[in-house]
């Protein structure tokens, strides 16, 4: 085994690094209290090949592997997790589906715009009573020949006032359950496609969370992704991929807050020596930094399997479930380092904190990875 990267992987990881604390830094904290989606940083973004990262070439991709992606999540996230989710977002969820489900048309249609970052696009599964039970769906999309029409609300959906392209799962015919349902490209400014109000958040406040509503929207057949029923098979697939990019950024929000809390304890002083010489935050440092690497080690292997063309539902979910875990509490342990000063917004790690959380949610709560885990131990 090796463990070392490639040099590919360190000049990537350098480049995310730069672009963190060139581009991202700077305003983090106004954007995050202001809820400002970060427009022009996800435009350079899309310019310098992050937002379509593992998208062939052919089709304006960087062509890269799911290493060199969760490296530039992790990178991104340690500074901005409201601009990395965006990152995530289109990457695993909008260009990872269309290229492994859709066809040459859809690829060629709408890849290409959606891998150069010309438009982002938004994943619609959550609804107002289907969240974790994805199966039960309310938004129908009614068969009519050569069209669907589209009915239904979708809640909580990640770029949703600010994407061009959204994939929303639907219900073609209720009496086959999971198996009647579809996955429709659908395009802002269709007929009765209309976007609800912008979330009001705990954490990644820079990020644009709509819920969204479907009046009788004509889709055309030709928008459908695989074949007819594939919607949620197509759903779980893509989520799995998803989960690998949730869980390296919440790997970036952990690894953020420790690096502030490393450095900060290095040079506040109490009791006559900086604090770091202190048993009480050296503890809680060498705790954060073993579960940083014991995370990463998840990530990376479930990264790993997947560019390897191994099963990675099983070590998607565990990388998500315990890096969203580290994330809660190594951000938490890191604002108690900085004491008084972690209260405040300038420290950035208030910031983290709240940020975290969404990690244990998103893409698949702590509690669904834990049926994921569970069925896929038992059944075996
Ligand atoms: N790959 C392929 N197929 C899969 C699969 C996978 N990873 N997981 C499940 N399936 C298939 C099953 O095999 C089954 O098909 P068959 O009947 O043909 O065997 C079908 O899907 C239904 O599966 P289950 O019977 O296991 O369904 P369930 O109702 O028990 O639910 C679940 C399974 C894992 C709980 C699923 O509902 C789930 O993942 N829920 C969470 C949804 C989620 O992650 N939402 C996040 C929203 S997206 C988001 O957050 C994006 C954003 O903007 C940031």
């Amino acid at each position: 085994m090796d463990f070392s990267l490639s040099e590919e992987h360190i000049m990537i990881q350098q480049a995310a690094r730069d672009f963190a604390n060139n581009e991202l830094l700077p305003g983090v904290i106004e954007r995050d209290e202001n809820q400002t989606f970060p427009h022009e940083q996800i435009k350079k973004l899309g310019e310098l090949g992050f937002l379509g990262m593992m998208t062939d070439t052919q089709y304006n991709g960087s062509g890269m592997d799911t290493l060199s992606y969760v490296i530039a999540m992790e990178e991104l996230s340690k500074v901005d997790a409201s601009a990395s989710v965006v990152v995530s977002v289109n990457n695993s969820l909008v260009c990872w589906g269309l290229e492994a489900f859709g066809n040459e048309e859809q690829k060629q249609k709408y890849l290409s715009r959606l891998a150069s970052g010309e438009v982002i696009g938004a994943f619609c599964l959550s609804e107002p009573e289907a969240g974790s039970d994805a199966t039960s769906q309310k938004t129908t999309a009614i068969d009519k020949g050569d069209h669907y029409i589209l009915n239904g609300t979708k809640n909580w959906i990640t770029n949703g006032g600010t994407a061009d392209i959204y994939l929303v799962i639907a219900q073609t015919n209720r009496e086959k359950g999971h198996k009647g349902i579809n996955a429709l490209i659908v395009e802002k400014g269709m007929d009765g496609f209309e976007i609800g109000p912008k979330e009001n958040k705990l954490g990644i406040r820079g990020s644009d969370t709509h819920s969204l509503n479907f009046n009788d929207v004509k889709v055309p057949k030709e928008n459908r992704i695989g074949e007819d029923g594939f919607g949620f098979k197509f759903a779980m697939k893509t989520l799995s991929g998803g989960r690998i990019g949730i869980a390296a950024q919440a790997l970036g929000i952990a690894a953020g807050a420790y690096e502030l809390a490393l450095k900060y304890a290095k040079e506040r002083k109490a009791f006559g020596t900086e604090i770091a010489n202190h048993q009480a935050i050296a503890f809680k440092l060498a705790d954060m930094h073993t579960q940083i690497e014991a995370a990463r080690n998840l990530v990376y292997k479930s990264a790993w399997e997947k560019d390897n063309g191994k099963n990675y539902d099983l070590s998607s979910a565990m990388a998500k479930l315990y890096a969203s875990k580290v994330a809660m509490e190594t951000t938490v342990e890191a604002v108690q380092i900085h004491g008084g000063n972690g209260f405040v917004k300038d420290y950035h790690v208030e910031r983290l904190m709240r940020d975290a959380k969404i990690t244990q949610i998103y893409e698949g709560t702590s509690e669904i990875q834990k049926i994921v885990i569970s069925r896929s131990i038992l059944q075996n």
